[in-house]
């Protein structure tokens, strides 16, 4: 390794901690005078916990302080509801935001937690707390409400038994104008305001039906048995697994692996295109390929187990596809020869084409995790290259390595991962 690359990473290093820290929020809530202490995505744009990037923040902790990771987490799961259920944001100072809380299109469960989830990260960021402190006492803590989560998934989100998981609204899967979603929403314009329209749309058929998932479902508005919430969902039953079996649970740790393998196969069996050599969300209960090529299509090289002939029409004719996805900083999240593709969010709308960190996180890991070792390697060099060009932001052109979207981005400092080579 050059002087140069050395002394960018340890710059690179001491940026994120600063982030971690600096996004810190702690304090008692008028929400039942609980106490928080969370890392917030952004002061600036996103001042509250968010359900998925606190997970990835835990992730990052682990390489600050692991008390801090693990308080992270214990954070989030306060909001956890006895039925299972986790919103995707707690608006712990909800009074001092009130503006900012305007300006988002949410539906609320009550004052303070919101009524839809977002990807099942969580049992993942749990294993790896608990694999950075060994905390036997952190683990039984935490794994009830881990296990009720996915169990909440299963009994909510999959009236038709088909082992696949449905989203109800765009941003449960956190991505939010994602343009697979394009045919369900109905956006009247391709802009901020078109997707805020799109919404309340949305809201408004769901207003009656709110508290009754299977109706929710049923009034077929916006099903998606979408690929990163499953490949999330699959990933995070493995972890559970594991958990359990570290905490003397080998019932559940069965019962919940049995489960993750029924959803590897249910994935290959009903997204995957044999033609294409590519996996799409499905939409609507009817189900139908949405037949737009985004990184969500790679994910289910996630999973632990993907036959490898996939893997490798995965990688070899799409991942480093240079029409597709291998740009100079890549994965844009959307393929560059989508009609869609919009990589700099010149439409000002989310994940139509710019690349993301957490994305690149998810997939070095499966790249690793199926023998592609020097791809994760090519992979890793270049995010980090693009986030010492762009700082730490939100998402980045995947042709410049530009930075764009909110300052300070939390979930960024998962680099901290690529720096320590895991
Ligand atoms: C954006 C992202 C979503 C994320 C949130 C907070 O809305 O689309 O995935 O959770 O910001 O960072």
């Amino acid at each position: 390794m050059s002087v140069e690359t050395r002394q960018r990473d340890s710059r690179l290093f001491a940026e994120a901690k600063r982030v971690l820290q600096s996004n810190r929020h702690t304090g008692r809530s008028p929400w039942g005078n609980r106490s928080f202490d969370f890392v917030c995505p952004s002061n600036v744009t996103y001042p509250f916990q968010w359900l998925w990037d606190s997970c990835f923040h835990a992730i990052a902790l682990t390489h600050v302080d692991v008390r801090l990771a693990q308080q992270e987490l214990l954070c989030l799961l306060q909001a956890a509801q006895p039925d299972g259920f986790i919103p995707h944001m707690i608006l712990w100072e909800r009074e001092k935001y009130l503006k900012q809380i305007a300006s988002y299109s949410i539906a609320m469960l009550n004052d303070y937690l919101t009524a839809t989830s977002q990807p099942p990260v969580l049992a993942q960021a749990v294993e790896r707390v608990f694999l950075a402190g060994r905390d036997q006492t952190f683990l039984a803590t935490v794994l009830p409400k881990a296990k009720a989560y996915y169990r909440w998934w299963i009994q909510h989100r999959d009236p038709d038994h088909d082992d696949l998981v449905a989203i109800i609204q765009p941003d449960e899967s956190g991505l939010d104008a994602l343009p697979s979603y394009d045919a369900l929403l109905h956006m009247p314009t391709l802009d901020p305001d078109g997707l805020r329209q799109a919404m309340a749309r949305l809201f408004g058929a769901y207003a009656p039906l709110r508290r009754d998932s299977a109706a929710l479902i049923a009034a077929d508005v916006f099903v998606v048995e979408d690929l990163l919430t499953n490949c999330a969902y699959a990933q995070g039953l493995r972890s559970l697994a594991r958990l359990c079996r570290s905490n003397q649970e080998m019932d559940n740790a069965a019962e919940f692996d049995q489960l993750a393998g029924r959803v590897e196969h249910a994935l290959v069996d009903k997204c995957y295109d044999e033609q294409r050599g590519i996996f799409f969300d499905l939409l609507g209960v009817a189900e139908r390929p949405s037949g737009v090529v985004t990184v969500t299509s790679l994910l289910p090289l996630m999973l632990d187990n993907l036959d490898p002939a996939i893997c490798k029409r995965l990688i070899e004719e799409h991942l480093l596809n240079p029409a597709e996805f291998w740009l100079p900083y890549p994965l844009p999240s959307v393929a560059a020869n989508e009609p869609t593709f919009d990589a700099e969010a010149k439409t000002g709308l989310l994940w139509r084409g710019s690349t993301w960190v957490n994305l690149n996180w998810l997939l070095v890991g499966g790249l690793r995790r199926h023998g592609y070792a020097a791809i994760a390697d090519e992979l890793v060099a270049r995010t980090l290259e693009m986030v010492a060009r762009g700082g730490f932001r939100e998402y980045y052109s995947p042709y410049s390595g530009a930075g764009y979207g909110a300052l300070d981005f939390g979930w960024s400092t998962l680099v901290l991962d690529f720096l320590e080579r895991i």
